[in-house]
């Protein structure tokens, strides 16, 4: 029991110290206030149970706090291993409507080490608090902000702002007042709306917390020339650097004077979806969006090195991987695909902001 009474003194510590440390680091409050809270939670449980496991609590003891802060960066690569349960509503047809879809993530080894979790309203609304969030591309993204939403609003909230999210072709721009979350979302077709909007930000010298981005199937579908997506892919790489080169700007100054911080933002490629050609609604869809293609815009998407994968700055959200897995029981026009779909893919991001605000150490 001593052991464990001195555990609790360590543990103390930590919670108290840790965060400090980090706050030294430029890390914002909510983040400091998140991460502190983790920590206080795995300790306590830890606390807890080492009792119970005499030789446990001799080797957490030895160990300092780099137990819990281990490396977790290579949990990124284990984000998508998620598995599909889809199954037929009793009585009903078997159109995709029709089926109940749920996901967990798997039970590998590594999946497990990395502790993946699907937040609740409150640890969403926790993760998020105090951010500005923007949501930048076609229909996949919009779907990506109604999954968002609907993870922190309740379902009244989200019935009345249903009507403003689905106007087509437009933003949409929010202030969650509780949680004092600020989220934009782009309507940004094509990969140079994208760059315009970076450019935007640049000029204005405004930097958004989260960043998701993702463009590709209007390019496929109307330009339909891979070669020219990967130059407009090379803009938007290059509007990032430079994004990056005023972020570094700014933290030089801000350590200098300790006045103030502006906080890297953290950001996502949002993948495109599996096409399911024979389930596309109209010809020139099925002509022009076939896996050939597919498979020369997706390729582009890697040589342009902007993903983490291959060097870049934005992780993944594996749309792809995601909707595949799924299948064609998740989709009405091989395109757009459910709610579950796009959900995971928040799942996956708000695991990926966990990791990272750990990783700063
Ligand atoms: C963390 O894991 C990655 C991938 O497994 C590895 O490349 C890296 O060296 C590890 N870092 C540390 C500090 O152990
Ligand atoms: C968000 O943060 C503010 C203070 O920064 C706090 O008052 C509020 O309770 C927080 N809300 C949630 C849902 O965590
Ligand atoms: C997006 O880019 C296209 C092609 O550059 C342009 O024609 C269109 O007006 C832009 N749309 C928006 C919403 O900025």
């Amino acid at each position: 029991m001593v052991g464990a009474v001195q555990f609790g003194v360590l543990a103390a510590c930590i919670v108290l110290f840790v965060p400090m440390i980090l706050a030294g680091w430029h890390l914002s409050r909510n983040k400091m206030l998140f991460f502190s809270g983790a920590l206080f939670i795995t300790l306590a449980v830890g606390v807890h149970l080492t009792p119970y496991f005499p030789s446990i609590t001799n080797i957490i003891s030895s160990l300092s706090s780099t137990v819990v802060l281990d490396n977790r960066t290579s949990c990124l690569s284990f984000l998508h291993e998620i598995v599909w349960d889809v199954k037929p509503i009793k009585g009903g047809s078997l159109d995709s409507l029709n089926f109940e879809k749920s996901w967990s993530w798997s039970k590998s080894t590594p999946v497990i080490t990395c502790g993946f979790q699907k937040l609740g309203r409150k640890d969403a609304s926790d993760l998020l608090n105090g951010s500005w969030i923007v949501v930048a591309g076609d229909s996949q993204a919009r779907l990506v902000v109604v999954s968002l939403l609907n993870l922190v609003l309740d379902p009244v909230e989200m019935e009345s702002i249903q009507g403003d999210l689905f106007k087509r072709h437009s933003n949409y721009a929010t202030v969650i007042e509780e949680i004092g979350v600020k989220l934009d979302f782009i309507w940004a077709p094509y990969t140079e709306n994208l760059t315009t909007y970076l450019m935007q930000l640049k000029h204005d010298r405004r930097y958004p917390d989260v960043l998701v981005m993702g463009s590709g199937l209007w390019h496929m579908l109307h330009v339909t020339d891979s070669l020219d997506y990967g130059l407009s892919l090379r803009s938007v790489k290059k509007s990032l650097l430079s994004f990056a080169s005023i972020y570094s700007e700014y933290e030089t100054a801000g350590s200098a004077t300790g006045s103030f911080s502006v906080r890297s933002p953290h950001m996502f490629w949002l993948g495109m979806p599996v096409l399911i050609n024979s389930m596309l609604n109209t010809e020139e869809k099925r002509e022009k969006m076939n896996e050939v293609i597919q498979a020369s815009y997706e390729k582009k998407l890697y040589e342009s090195k902007l993903l983490r994968q291959s060097g870049g700055p934005l992780v993944l959200l594996d749309i792809k991987l995601l909707s595949r897995n799924c299948g064609a029981k998740c989709t009405v026009d091989g395109m757009h695909y459910d709610t579950a779909v796009y959900e995971a893919a928040i799942h996956v991001m708000f695991n990926a902001l966990l990791i990272e605000s750990q990783q700063r150490l």
